[in-house]
């Protein structure tokens, strides 16, 4: 095998309308509705980062401007703090900044689907494979999803689909992938497909939003014409590079959320809430209590 280049780069779709979450998305993208005390996009980014990504670039839209924001150093606050000595908030904020220039925007400006907005990063990437991160998908793990997956590409180089099971009446809702020969910690990926029609998926792995890509995709992705949902779709993109490319599945244990959903959003918080010591116990009683009383008066 050449030698395989290094993953530095995370690319970030943040366009969604997030209309499930209407009327709290109208003046807030759904990105920077909290899990705990991190706005959702900070999970995804705090992922990459630990995975060793160096360098962190978002696909944004009308109305996002906030993000860029949340990653800028916000002076008169910092400023505030250190006049008044909260030290413990500066410490906080200072544990999330972006050093200077490890971040960068772009603007998708149609919603013509994932697969349109992964090719407007195409100049930011470049001619080197990356990381994409779906961020309504918020992985709790003590390693990391993309770290699982990019101990992986070291062994396999090559596209990596991160991947877990889900129940076979869902997934309609998913891409989906078709499993082959193990291979290193992973396994050889023989198909895939997007939002199967009920009853027709080749597996019950489903595609979790987390994906190791070579730059060969984003000519593909250029051609690429609409799929499920009348939208431009990722996968498809991908099972054409996979005629000439190799792609592996890697199989994530951790928990994930689908904070795209009002569901998975509640779950996350309280799954983050019941691991955070200093409220912990008020939230663990609380819950108890409402189980209780909802399933005495049943
Ligand atoms: C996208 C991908 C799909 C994947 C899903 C994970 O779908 O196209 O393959 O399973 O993310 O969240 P979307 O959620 O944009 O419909």
């Amino acid at each position: 095998m050449s030698e395989l280049k290094r993953v530095r780069k995370a690319v970030f779709p943040v366009a969604g309308l997030g209309t499930r979450f209407l009327p709290a998305t109208k003046a807030v993208p759904k990105e920077m509705l909290t899990v705990l005390d991190k706005p959702v996009i900070q999970y995804a980014v705090d992922e990459a980062r630990k995975a060793g990504i160096e360098h962190f670039i978002f696909v944004t839209g009308r109305n996002k401007a906030v993000i860029e924001d949340h990653f800028d150093l916000a002076y008169e606050l910092q400023d505030t703090l250190e006049k008044r000595d909260k030290k413990e908030a500066i410490e906080t904020l200072s544990q999330y900044q972006p050093r200077p220039g490890e971040t960068s925007f772009t603007r998708q400006q149609a919603p013509l689907g994932l697969g349109h907005a992964v090719w407007c990063a195409r100049e930011l990437v470049g001619d080197e494979p990356f990381a994409l991160l779906l961020p309504d998908m918020v992985m709790k793990d003590e390693k990391g999803c993309t770290s699982g997956m990019i101990d992986l590409y070291n062994q396999t180089g090559g596209n990596i689909i991160a991947t877990e099971e889900v129940a076979w009446e869902e997934t309609h809702q998913y891409g989906v992938i078709e499993k082959g020969e193990k291979v290193a910690s992973g396994f050889e990926v023989t198909g895939m497909v997007e939002k199967p029609a009920p009853g027709t998926a080749p597996s019950n792995l489903f595609i979790n939003g987390r994906y190791i890509l070579q730059p060969e995709i984003f000519d593909l992705l250029e051609k690429q014409k609409p799929g499920a949902g009348n939208e431009i779709q990722l996968t498809d993109a991908m099972l054409t590079l996979a005629k000439s490319q190799k792609f592996y599945g890697h199989v994530f244990e951790g928990e994930t959320f689908d904070c795209g959903s009002k569901a998975g959003f509640i779950r996350a918080n309280i799954a983050y809430a019941l691991d955070d010591p200093g409220i912990r116990g008020e939230v663990l009683s609380d819950l108890k209590k409402w189980v209780l009383s909802r399933f005495l008066s049943l």
